[in-house]
């Protein structure tokens, strides 16, 4: 299949929203989106606005780990400027966004690996780094970024054979990358309006998570705890009940499912 074009206009023209992804600004190779977007952000640019990229050549994960951003692929960043209330809520908005996208387009039904990993049969299909600038109470932007394994051929990365999949891998055949962004920019500003209405969007990520009940280990800062994930709370946060029936509270972290 011919690759389809991620040119401005194939992503603007009639997308369902008001203000995310109206702007889109398109690099065939960058170092990182989130760079680009927060550069973008510091001089002003709206709300809503997407970097995105045909590939990457310097992406960056969590923890300062490096993501795999091959062409044939999606590395967006969208800018956002929330209030400082709905800070906590952006992990579930950007994770439910990909997960109902994703499902849209593809029938598929990808679950989040707390606190925002998208997994699809147990493998990861998507990362999320969200950045932020926060000054005296005020978010000066948020960075929402987002990579997708659309047409990933594991095989060609065997370092993230075991763990990784994709979306064409999932479906046996290659993916539209376009319709995949335009569904998740959909959802986002969906998610966003209801935030701002004062809806709450828990409920929808807590049921989409694979975490629950499962046994896992958490590295949290320069602790790692093991238990039992029994809930999750409103803020976003994960709670790990213990062998001895403790109960932590987990505010950020990185969970590995045990079983
Ligand atoms: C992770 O799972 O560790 C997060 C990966 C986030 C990758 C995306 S790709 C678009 C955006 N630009 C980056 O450099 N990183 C994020």
């Amino acid at each position: 299949m011919k690759e389809n074009s991620l040119s401005p206009a194939s992503i603007t023209d009639n997308l369902e929203t008001h203000f995310v992804g109206q702007r889109v600004i398109y690099y065939p190779s960058l170092t990182s989106t989130n760079e680009v977007a927060k550069r973008e952000a510091q001089q002003g640019a709206a709300e809503g606005t997407v970097i995105i990229a045909d590939e990457q050549t310097a992406g960056k994960g969590r923890k300062k780990r490096v993501w795999l951003s091959p062409k044939g692929n999606i590395a967006l960043s969208v800018i956002l400027c929330p209030d400082i209330a709905y800070l906590p809520s952006l992990i579930m908005l950007a994770s439910l966004a990909v997960v109902n996208g994703i499902e849209a387009v593809t029938g598929l039904k990808p679950q989040v690996k707390w606190p925002n990993d998208v997994l699809i049969n147990g493998r990861k299909v998507c990362g999320i780094l969200i950045e932020n600038e926060v000054l005296r109470n005020t978010v000066n932007y948020a960075i929402i970024g987002i990579g997708v394994n659309v047409n990933l051929r594991r095989t060609d990365f065997p370092e993230i054979k075991l763990t990784a999949t994709s979306l064409s891998h999932e479906m046996g055949r290659d993916v539209s990358r376009l319709s995949v962004v335009r569904n998740l920019l959909v959802e986002m500003e969906k998610l966003y309006l209801m935030l701002r209405a004062g809806e709450s969007i828990y409920e929808e990520w807590r049921d989409s998570l694979v975490t629950l009940g499962r046994r896992v280990s958490v590295t949290s800062g320069t602790s790692r705890y093991e238990g039992i994930a029994e809930s999750v709370a409103e803020d976003g946060s994960l709670l790990l009940r213990h062998a001895d029936g403790s109960l932590t509270k987990i505010v950020a972290g990185d969970a590995t499912l045990r079983d």
